[in-house]
């Protein structure tokens, strides 16, 4: 049984990944072992049959017994730890949730349902680590990914409504408590029915300097952040810059034809799901029941929806999708500005298919679980 050493477990992420690892007995297939930056010796329930006892997460000696190690712990320690193990000549397997390592030339980025023969073929040549991709990235690959198997796409403009999760729980903390600010005004509205008045109060509130915004700089709640991450020479953000990058690493690791991917990176007031207004331009004038068709049939995990009013408003939105492996796809029409160019909007759970999920999926097949 290869041995699993996994850092970041008690994170959001980890503890996402660690709930879809019982859900699908991955923990039977493997010897896990579990490390911690603060809290090494102590004993804690993981695993349903046994306590376990955390290791050292910064003990290389620890480390190194490991066969895989899989970090969801942040990049700062990928940084940190990475580099002095295979200094220490460990050559196993580093699987890893952050950023940091993902355009590096010896790491693969991870998205087995759009490349898993690259992820194959890298392990036959000795490749030791995979990286999860950006959230958005993945899970635009997914939702588009029956054009992608046809080589159908020349560019896409995508743009992103994305959640707080992505920006860390202490961010959905933030945007709870100011949409727990913002309802103060709620006991106005019983002696007080004037919207004008309210919607006054409202503004007041979130423009206040008593209006917590520590985290996010700015009212999410009832507002908007049209900006992630840092600004590059571009005049990209980094979050749009990676849209770009990461889907074109992932694509050519497979034999896909890359295209262009650009557009605006927002950040709104949801919890978990990330969605995206996607505008593609495909290579030629196909029937937009050819192109449900691909887009619906393209992987299990794909949640089609019709471009109806009713069944747009109720399935496909974080509301709808938050908590689930399905990707809810829809809005897919043809736009009236240009040839060949199509609608498409997208909703997934960021911290599944976006985070946690492409990383448990390679542990598996890194592991030979068959499923
Ligand atoms: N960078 C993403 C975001 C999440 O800020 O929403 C991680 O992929």
């Amino acid at each position: 049984m290869y041995k699993v050493g996994i850092i970041g477990w008690r994170g959001m992420v980890g503890s996402v990944l660690i709930q879809r690892m019982h859900e699908e007995n991955d923990f039977f297939n493997i010897n896990a072992q579990f490390f911690s930056t603060s809290q090494a010796g102590e004993s804690v329930r993981i695993l349903k049959s046994q306590e376990s006892i955390l290791l050292d997460a910064f003990d290389i000696g620890a480390l190194k017994k490991m066969d895989i190690l899989l970090s969801c712990q942040g990049g700062d320690y990928t940084k940190k730890i990475l580099p002095s193990l295979r200094k220490k000549n460990w050559n196993g397997h580093w699987i890893d949730a952050a950023s940091t390592l993902r355009m590096d030339s010896d790491a693969v980025i991870v998205l087995d349902p759009i490349n898993k023969d690259a992820i194959k073929s890298a392990i036959e040549a000795g490749n030791k680590n995979w990286v999860g991709g950006n959230c958005t990235v993945s899970l635009m690959l997914l939702a588009i990914h029956g054009l992608i198997k046809e080589n159908l796409v020349e560019w896409v403009s995508s743009m992103t409504y994305q959640a707080a999760s992505g920006a860390g729980a202490q961010n959905m903390k933030e945007l709870l408590i100011q949409m727990g600010e913002l309802s103060e005004s709620l006991d106005k509205i019983k002696t007080n029915t004037n919207i004008l008045d309210l919607d006054k109060e409202v503004q007041l509130i979130m423009n206040s300097d008593r209006f917590t915004k520590k985290l996010f700089s700015a009212p999410l709640a009832g507002s908007l952040i049209p900006w992630i991450d840092e600004k590059l020479e571009s005049g990209q953000s980094r979050e749009e810059w990676k849209g770009s990058v990461e889907t074109n690493k992932i694509l050519k690791s497979n034999g896909h034809k890359p295209f262009s991917v650009d557009g605006l990176c927002v950040r709104i007031g949801a919890m978990r799901s990330h969605s995206q207004a996607l505008t593609i331009k495909l290579n030629n004038d196909y029937t937009i029941e050819k192109i449900e068709e691909l887009i619906a049939s393209a992987n299990p995990w794909i949640n089609f929806i019709p471009n109806e009013k009713e069944e747009s408003i109720k399935n496909l939105s974080p509301a709808a999708v938050s908590g689930k492996l399905s990707i809810a796809v829809g809005r897919v029409r043809k736009l009236n500005v240009g040839e060949n160019l199509i609608s498409v909007f997208t909703v997934g759970d960021q911290l599944l298919w976006g985070a946690a999920e492409p990383v448990r999926r390679v542990l598996n097949i890194l592991t030979n679980k068959t499923t």
